[in-house]
């Protein structure tokens, strides 16, 4: 072989085991679509798609930040303004999908309020506000029913879709002073078996499943947290609650959407599965119990 053709043999069998090793990824050729993704879980998730091969659309409200994170990620990476409370903003975010990409196999609808910004007033049964209790399910409920409207009309044609709703351990139990959210968590929770069942019946190759994390360190707990010796003692106090004893990472959620989003689960749907360090494992009133500790070893001595 002279030397001209067995530099081109290089290049091929280069770009073929560029090619196989891309196509082992596990989103490999999936065009994924993730509201609230400019921090937090939303954002952690974009980059675990983004390493696993697939395409990604990065949309929340806040574009500076949006932008940037969608440039910093690559090529692959793109970002839409899509306030998920918004019907018309669905339907053009959609549209552009599917023009720019031909179809659309993932929907992360992650994007969620707490009501604890300022002006939102009180957050218990007694106290809140009809407008308040409308503003937090118009966002987290309302916004994964729309959410999960316009991915059944562009995905129902496809192959192996699946959308993953980001409900919270607050949609299993109550949460006194965050009643709103825990109901309109709640809400996603159950609209996501509704939503599993009706593409089953429907035929449609679309599974629906959700997650439940707890108590994961984001920009979503400020307002729980504090400043200064108010934080490091709530914090405290928080941990102390949690059988793991530690917050859990953002990356650690977007391990379990990364899961769901894949084909490794296709006989999965209407599922829930849940990301708390153990939290919903136990009960607050649990007989006593005698488990020692383990005494750490010394590997020093
Ligand atoms: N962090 C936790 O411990 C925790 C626990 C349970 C559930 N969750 C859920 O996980 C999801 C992500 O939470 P996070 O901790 O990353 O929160 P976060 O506050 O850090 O991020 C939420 C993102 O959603 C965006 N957003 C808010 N309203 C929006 C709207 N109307 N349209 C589009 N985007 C909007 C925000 O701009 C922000 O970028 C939320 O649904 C939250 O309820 C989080």
């Amino acid at each position: 072989m002279d030397n001209k053709a067995n530099s081109e043999s290089t290049i091929t069998s280069n770009t073929d085991s560029i090619h196989n090793k891309n196509s082992r990824k596990r989103l490999f050729g999936k065009v994924c679509l993730i509201t609230g993704a400019a921090r937090g879980i939303g954002l952690a998730t974009a980059k675990a798609f983004i390493n696993e091969g697939a395409t990604v659309v990065l949309s929340d409200l806040d574009d500076a930040c949006g932008q940037n994170e969608a440039k910093t990620l690559g090529e692959k990476a793109s970002y839409f303004h899509l306030d998920v409370s918004k019907p018309d903003q669905w339907q053009y975010v959609m549209e552009q999908i599917q023009l720019e990409h031909s179809k659309i196999d993932v929907l992360v609808n992650n994007a969620g309020i707490t009501g604890q910004q300022p002006g939102f007033g009180p957050q218990d049964p007694e106290n809140m506000t009809l407008e308040s209790w409308d503003r937090v399910h118009h966002i987290n409920s309302d916004g994964v029913f729309l959410g999960c409207k316009y991915a059944i009309k562009y995905m129902k044609k496809n192959s192996h879709s699946s959308i993953i709703n980001v409900s919270s351990r607050s949609g299993i139990v109550g949460i006194p002073g965050s009643a709103a959210y825990a109901s309109s968590k709640a809400s996603v929770r159950n609209h996501t078996k509704s939503v599993a069942l009706y593409c089953a019946e429907k035929g449609y190759d679309i599974r629906c499943n959700s997650v439940h994390p707890a108590a994961i360190m984001t920009p979503l707990w400020e307002p729980f947290l504090g400043s200064g010796e108010n934080r490091v003692q709530n914090l405290k106090t928080m941990v102390a609650g949690i059988p793991l004893k530690r917050m859990g990472r953002p990356e650690e959620v977007a391990a379990t959407i990364l899961f769901l989003a894949t084909d490794e689960c296709l006989f999965m749907t209407g599922s829930e599965l849940i990301i708390d360090g153990g939290i919903l494992a136990g009960s607050a009133s649990a007989p006593q119990n005698n488990i020692e500790k383990e005494e750490t070893s010394d590997d020093s001595k």
